[in-house]
């Protein structure tokens, strides 16, 4: 016994505490260093411009070097490279009384060199380790160039499509979201923010941004505060627990108060509730924006509501810059927040490890050996492919073979430029491959490969019409390239209508005519509405804009060298009007009759959605049979396991995603018809099959009350386990108390 103890106490006394050592070291140097900041330099740190290089919007000052040296300017974005952020590193480590290393943010998003799919088409992979290896490389590219803090992942849930940031996301839903953003936040940080290939990751945009009324960017948000904590919250209260270095807080409202001046969103649910110690930054000039937003009367006085919320960072506004000493003389703001505020920046800049070396990311010979290596480019090209969803596939027309003479057509089918998506900031489109050179590079292909670009993108001219219709006579199936431009999708470009842009739908009713059989392949940020597509492609194959790899990974499925594996995070409506719709929403009183007009329908279209969430097609066929559960009642201290059986019954091996949704049927708040609490993707050679298990217990189940506790209630569940959201066997359990 006596012993037992001891031996507890050495344990205690010497390893134990070796963090804990780390940690009081790491508070006694923080502390030391704001001990000896003047009020200024203090300001400085919660401070951050942007270089000119890359401007994302109007620049409030451009002498950043003077700034820097001056201790009032403790963080840089938009600033890469080796040779120029030395500069500026030198600037604020050589030139400065205090020595504080700088920060350089930077918008990787998807990629920093090489450019992956954007973030809504990786999710359509449901696969976390590819999603992790994405963010791992853009990681390590970024930080070979001089950045160590990304602005991502972007984590907000997003229900509608007409809003153009749906592009920088994981889609509609909360729980496949969350698992997303850890794994994305696990890929840019690993394991040890000071190694030198990791960088700070910063979850957005703190709060509920994706909610923007009717899909306008930057637009209001209103929504219960049960909606807030069940729906958009988790996924960054899941990337606060993972240790998530930064948050970023969104430009919107929620119920009137915006976000960047929201103490109950930052002080009383990240900071407290979630005892989160990371740093806030502000989205860009989002504290000047509460003036216009009608909840300031000045920048001043928005700087006092930003700061006395507890917002660390203000980027770009020059609000704390400019008007925060004034603001503490007049006792508008507490020196308490402010020292709170240079901590948590302080913090982020230790973990790092810039005290130790402020040069650590600044390597000339990384920056030579490990951006766009072939090692990248080919990890580039894998997630690609899983990223793309076969939405159509009539008679099996695809995979092609390599005989066949191939009209590649479309506006898109050429294009390597808009491959890279929005967001990809450092990314090079010009170095991308389009669709026509994947083909051509296929050394396989012995039919003939002719081109003809039909139409612009986006304008009224019928001018190539003809031209493609001659190619399309001269082949034995048309390649056709439909879909947005990349400018289309992402910030500040959200659209009314989602069909279609310009003459593409015109185009592709042209080509019918031919007979000839149409693949489409589908180049876009959103969910389209492409009912006329649906009903009259052979094939239609969601390609999304995968990343500088595109067309050699579209080629690799178009030919049958990789099996479609990609299911849809986000749900495709028939039209706009629909909009939203999700697979999760609530039964209403009077849910869908077919012979009862006064039940909750439209009279012009169906509720359903033209493909679901969770759908995607593939080479080969999956059975499901087997659904058992261990128990048919289980206690609130309890769990249950779930299994199903999945079998590959085509002739190829196939990736599977396999879903768990489950129902509750009775709350004292009216539940969703079902929700995703569980998938695998599973490796499935033809004829194989797999037993999978999901185990579920009451914090699965549990769902923000009337009281706003976050619990579950006994009662009666139904639990569906398939391959998307609408197919699957049926179960059902009690969960007691
Ligand atoms: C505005 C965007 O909303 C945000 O996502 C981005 O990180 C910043 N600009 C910085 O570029």
């Amino acid at each position: 016994m006596k012993t037992a103890r001891i031996l507890t106490i050495i344990c205690f006394v010497f390893l134990l505490p070796a963090t804990l050592f780390a940690q009081q070291n790491k508070e006694q140097f923080i502390n030391t260093l704001l001990s000896k900041m003047t009020l200024e330099e203090k300001i400085g740190q919660m401070t951050l411009f942007t270089s000119d290089w890359d401007v994302t919007g109007p620049t409030v000052r451009s002498n950043y070097l003077e700034d820097i040296k001056s201790g009032k300017m403790g963080s840089i974005f938009n600033a890469y490279t080796v040779k120029y952020n030395r500069v500026l590193q030198k600037a604020a480590v050589e030139e400065t009384r205090l020595k504080i290393p700088l920060l350089f943010g930077y918008d990787v998003v998807h990629g920093h060199r090489t450019i992956f799919p954007i973030p809504l088409g990786e999710a359509c992979s449901w696969d976390m380790a590819a999603m992790e290896l994405s963010a791992r490389v853009a990681a390590t590219e970024a930080s070979a160039e001089g950045i160590n803090w990304t602005f991502a992942p972007m984590v907000d849930i997003a229900r509608d499509p007409r809003w153009g940031r749906v592009a920088e996301g994981a889609g509609e839903d909360t729980y496949l979201g969350t698992q997303i953003a850890l794994a994305r936040v696990k890929g840019f940080q690993g394991t040890d923010l000071s190694k030198t290939n990791t960088i700070a990751a910063c979850a957005k945009h703190y709060a509920a941004y994706g909610a923007a009324q009717a899909g306008r960017d930057y637009h209001t948000v209103d929504i219960s505060e049960n909606t807030l904590r069940d729906v958009y919250l988790p996924p960054f209260k899941a990337c606060a627990d993972a240790g998530v270095a930064t948050f970023m807080t969104s430009f919107n409202e929620i119920n009137g108060l915006p976000a960047t001046g929201n103490p109950f969103l930052l002080k009383t649910i990240l900071k407290k509730e979630w005892n989160w110690q990371g740093m806030v930054v502000t989205d860009y000039t989002s504290i000047n924006e509460m003036v216009p937003h009608g909840f300031a009367k000045d920048n001043k006085e928005a700087g006092e509501i930003a700061l006395n919320a507890g917002v660390d960072m203000d980027m770009q506004g020059a609000v704390y810059y400019n008007y925060t000493a004034q603001s503490l003389s007049e006792k508008k703001v507490k020196l308490a927040d402010i020292d709170d505020a240079v901590k948590r920046v302080l913090r982020v800049k230790y973990d790092l490890g810039l005290f130790d070396d402020p040069y650590r990311y600044l390597d000339e010979k990384r920056e030579a050996s490990e951006v766009m290596t072939p090692e990248n480019l080919a990890i580039a090209r894998d997630v690609a492919r899983k990223s793309m969803v076969l939405l159509k596939n009539e008679k099996n027309i695809l995979p092609l073979n390599n005989n066949l003479n191939v009209a590649v057509i479309g506006p898109l089918a050429d294009d390597a430029v808009n491959m890279i998506g929005s967001w990809s900031a450092a990314g090079d489109g010009k170095k991308a491959t389009s669709l026509l050179q994947g083909i051509k590079a296929r050394t396989a292909i012995t039919g003939k490969v002719l081109y003809a670009k039909g139409c612009n993108i986006n304008d009224d001219s019928t001018n190539q019409f003809a031209a493609a219709v001659a190619v399309a006579r001269q082949s034995d199936v048309i390649i056709l390239a439909l879909g947005e431009s990349a400018a289309m999708s992402g910030e500040a470009a959200s659209r009314s209508d989602i069909t279609l842009p310009g003459m593409q739908q015109e185009l592709f009713d042209e080509l019918k005519k031919t007979g000839k059989p149409i693949v489409v392949v589908l180049m876009n940020g959103r969910p389209l509405a492409i009912t006329e597509l649906d009903q009259n492609a052979d094939a239609i194959l969601e390609a999304w804009f995968a990343g500088t790899m595109a067309g050699h990974a579209i080629t690799d499925i178009l030919y049958g060298d990789y099996n479609p594996s990609g299911k849809l995070v986000m749900t495709f409506p028939r039209n706009v009007g629909q909009v939203p719709i999700h697979y999760n929403m609530k039964n209403t009183g009077r849910p869908f009759e077919a012979n009862n007009k006064y039940t909750s329908k439209y009279l012009d279209v169906p509720n359903t959605p033209l493909y679901p969430f969770g759908y995607g097609l593939s080479y080969t066929q999956y059975k499901y049979a087997d659904l058992k559960l261990s128990k048919s009642k289980f206690a609130m201290n309890d769990s249950l396991r779930i299994s199903i059986t999945v079998t590959n019954s085509g002739q190829r091996d196939g990736e599977e995603v396999v879903q768990l949704y489950i129902q509750d049927l009775v709350g004292s708040l009216t539940r969703p018809v079902k929700e995703l609490k569980g998938f695998n993707k599973v490796m499935l050679k033809a004829g194989e099959s797999k037993t999978l298990s999901f185990t579920i217990d009451a914090d699965d189940l549990a769902f923000y009350n009337r009281d706003m506790v976050n619990q579950a209630e006994p009662g009666m569940f139904k639990v569906f386990a398939g391959g998307s959201s609408i197919s699957g066997l049926e179960g059902s359990f009690e969960l007691v108390k």
